[in-house]
């Protein structure tokens, strides 16, 4: 069977979401997932946008030795340059280079003509290919581009020597039958694309980013570029687990295959909506808490009878599953450890060790620690890693009749201690206060909601709040026994993602 090549562009495209933004740490983590779940491709960042960019693509190309790993470049030669000096030490680099071919783009963005963006493609190609063999060429906007131009701009390439050629549909604009004849449209009018990888990237302004790509794939495209839970600029990219699994339970139509466990799909999304701190919608396919629940008497009725009568695929399929063992507060290192990596967590020894700490603390406050309560403990300490401030201490007086009084203690950047008290409207409000006085950053609380992470009256706590600076949008999330901690904690995430991106950008 014909492979289809799975290009994740999660650590990329992804992050562009507003608020997604990621920590160094948290992109290493979040590699070595994808590279478990048997991705081919991740493309780890747009090195010469930001120092940030720039040190991950570094970092995973040195760490990742299982899969190849992509940088994305301007057309211009020091973009080129800044992306090949990050990418360099990967084991199979890709160099991905992107020009906009569409006249709107040429217009009113880049101010260039046809001519000129052709003379640009044939320069940026050879020129990477100077450093690195394996090289995809994107034509941005390329579904809003004049075709018989796109496919001049394409044939350019391919002679330069590009060895994936991608064609966009970067504003979610095309319908599928219409992305067909396109996709059709390059195989038969570009010389040389027998010879390469035609790969596709859509985007879901009209919901049709997954349903575009399955098009794509059905006119002869082998390669698509997608990312964990969809999440991406804007309304987001294609997401992976629905292109995989409607490949893998429509073989029948597809007749084509990927490298994907799927069994590791429903951990992948976990970790990524966690780290981006992006719930989830219940009724997402695949991965959404709703996806395997059946309400109604009638279908509950027949999947007790047989589950094919209203499962296409079964929760296993994609990594759902009910453990056995119960963890608790008898549990040892081996059976917390063990639980672990079948959760896809393969944490350093230092790292287990505080991990480990935390789940006692936990069992000694509940019966029972869930993998839910595991993913939450697991998140909360790997973040703590990558923190700018930390959260030491928080002690908080109310009641009723009271002024709620907050006194809270954090570790600050060069490990300095730092203590502050405040009022406030309630006790969330009087930390919230305190932190803000410590943690010099004009910011506004805009979103503030709390849920049980598991069942029963002994249940952790997970709040999720949003703060906003200079317009941009940054979601926090804590977790623990007591939710005024949790608040705190959330408040603290939320204010060192902020402080991240501001360091990146
Ligand atoms: O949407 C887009 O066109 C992109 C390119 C860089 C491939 O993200
Ligand atoms: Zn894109």
């Amino acid at each position: 069977m014909d492979k289809v090549v799975i290009f994740d562009t999660t650590l990329r495209d992804g992050e562009q979401a507003a608020g997604g933004a990621l920590t160094i740490t948290e992109k290493l983590d979040i590699g070595r997932q994808l590279e478990k779940l048997g991705v081919d491709i991740i493309e780890a960042g747009f090195p010469y946008t930001s120092q940030g960019d720039f040190d991950a693509v570094e970092l995973l190309s040195k760490k990742l030795r299982y899969c190849r790993v992509a940088g994305l470049s301007g057309f211009k030669r020091e973009q080129i340059d800044s992306t090949w000096a990050a990418l360099k030490g990967a084991a199979a680099p890709l160099l991905h280079v992107v020009i906009s071919t569409s006249d709107i783009h040429l217009n009113q963005q880049l101010h260039m003509s046809r001519e000129e963006v052709l003379e640009l493609t044939t320069d940026a190609v050879t020129y990477a290919k100077r450093f690195c063999s394996d090289m995809e060429f994107s034509a941005m906007d390329a579904t809003r581009s004049d075709p018989d131009y796109l496919c001049q701009v394409l044939s350019a390439a391919v002679k330069a020597g590009a060895t994936i050629i991608n064609v966009p549909d970067t504003v979610g604009y095309v319908q599928p039958d219409e992305f067909g004849q396109l996709i059709n449209c390059v195989k038969e009018n570009v010389p040389g694309i027998d010879k390469v990888v035609i790969s596709v990237h859509c985007h879901d302004d009209l919901g049709q980013a997954v349903a575009n790509s399955l098009r794509a794939i059905e006119y002869g495209a082998r390669q698509v570029e997608c990312t964990i839970n969809g999440v991406g600029e804007r309304a987001g990219n294609a997401a992976l687990e629905e292109i995989v699994m409607a490949l893998i339970t429509r073989r029948d139509f597809y007749e084509v295959e990927t490298k994907i466990n799927p069994e590791r799909i429903y951990r992948t999304s976990r970790l990524v909506s966690r780290y981006m701190g992006m719930e989830v919608s219940p009724n997402k396919a695949i991965v959404g808490a709703n996806a395997f629940a059946h309400a109604s008497g009638l279908h509950q009725d027949g999947m007790l009878k047989d589950s094919s009568t209203y499962e296409i695929m079964t929760p296993e399929s994609i990594g759902v599953s009910e453990s056995k063992i119960v963890l608790g507060k008898t549990s040892g290192r081996h059976a917390v450890r063990s639980r672990l990596e079948k959760l896809g967590h393969n944490l350093s020894d230092d790292e287990f060790k505080k991990t480990f700490e935390a789940f006692k603390e936990l069992a000694d406050k509940k019966k029972e620690v869930t993998e839910a309560d595991l993913d939450s403990l697991v998140a909360d300490e790997l973040r703590t890693i990558s923190e700018t401030y930390h959260l030491e201490h928080v002690q908080v007086s109310c009641g009723e009749p009271a002024v709620p009084t907050a006194s809270v203690k954090l570790t600050g950047p060069d490990g300095n201690i730092l203590t502050g008290s405040a009022y406030g409207t309630g006790p969330v409000d009087a930390i919230y206060q305190a932190i803000k006085r410590m943690v010099k950053v004009p910011n506004n609380l805009t979103q503030f909601s709390v849920k049980s992470v598991s069942g029963g009256i002994d249940a952790q706590g997970e709040v999720t709040i949003k703060i906003e600076s200079d317009g941009i949008g940054y979601i926090g999330k804590g977790v623990s026994t007591d939710i005024i901690v949790a608040s705190a904690k959330a408040y603290m995430n939320a204010l060192n993602r902020l402080l991240a991106s501001k360091k990146r950008s």
